[in-house]
């Protein structure tokens, strides 16, 4: 089967608070990814609140008819806007103030209790919840006993070994390859949990084939080269492509 595509449409925010007005409309992304058949939409509400703000989110559960996926630290702020606007999933992700984007997936084992406490909070309101960790063992077999229906494995490093066109080759294209591997085992373990399977940060057109071909995993997150795309084709050919591309492999 293949695997859906949620659209991360926090870079159209971003625009939009580069100068604080009204354009580009969240609202208007939102549709136009559905229209083109995004299975989902994806936002990242953040603690410095510096691309998606409170108002989008409750606007977004207004219009989204798909999906609504809010990746959100597992705070107390947080977690009491996720059970006022009630999105359909929530992913807990870890956040650093200065961080230029998500670094890494969220420890689970070091921050158990508490990540366990927000889970089954949203859980008891009707939430589905996904946990973003690194693809490894110990991390899977965390979120599971913490309660989460799904994980999202962290494909940052395999997006930062595929980035260049040199990493394609002899080495790097070998470093690339044991990343695919650790995401595949990552992914059979998680099954075997009952777990869920989503996999995001870091995919291109250009890299996502290795892994749309892992049949565990039956969902993306993808942002950041959707929304690149878009400044060239517009958003509702970007999506499609990408639609397409996890199709192919
Ligand atoms: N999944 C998670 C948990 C993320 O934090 C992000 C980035 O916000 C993405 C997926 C999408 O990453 P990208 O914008 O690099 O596609």
């Amino acid at each position: 089967m293949t695997a859906k595509l949620n659209v991360n449409i926090d870079h159209v925010a971003t625009i939009r608070e580069a100068r604080k007005t009204i354009e580009p409309s969240i609202i208007t992304a939102a549709v136009v990814c559905e229209q083109a058949g995004a299975h989902g939409i994806t936002v990242h509400l953040r603690q410095d609140r510096r691309h998606i703000q409170d108002r989008d989110i409750e606007l977004l559960r207004d219009v989204v008819t798909t999906y609504l996926n809010v990746e959100m630290a597992a705070t107390e702020e947080m977690l009491n806007i996720a059970l006022k606007t009630k999105p359909d999933a929530v992913s807990l992700v870890p956040e650093s103030p200065n961080e230029i984007t998500t670094e890494g997936g969220l420890d689970v084992v070091k921050n158990f209790e508490n990540i366990k406490s927000v889970v089954e909070k949203l859980k008891a309101a009707g939430i589905f919840v996904s946990i973003f960790i690194d693809p490894n063992l110990e991390q899977i077999e965390a979120a599971k006993k913490a309660g989460a229906q799904q994980i999202e494995l962290c494909t940052a490093e395999y997006a930062e070994l595929t980035l260049s066109a040199r990493a394609a080759h002899g080495e790097g294209a070998e470093k690339a390859e044991t990343e695919v591997e650790r995401i595949k085992t990552s992914a059979a373990r998680a099954k075997t949990l009952g777990l869920i399977i989503a996999a995001g940060h870091g995919l291109t057109y250009r890299n996502i084939s290795a892994l749309a071909a892992i049949p565990e995993i039956t969902e993306f997150n993808i942002g950041h080269n959707i929304i690149s795309r878009s400044v060239f084709v517009g958003l509702n050919q970007a999506v499609k492509e990408m639609i397409e591309a996890v199709k192919q492999s």
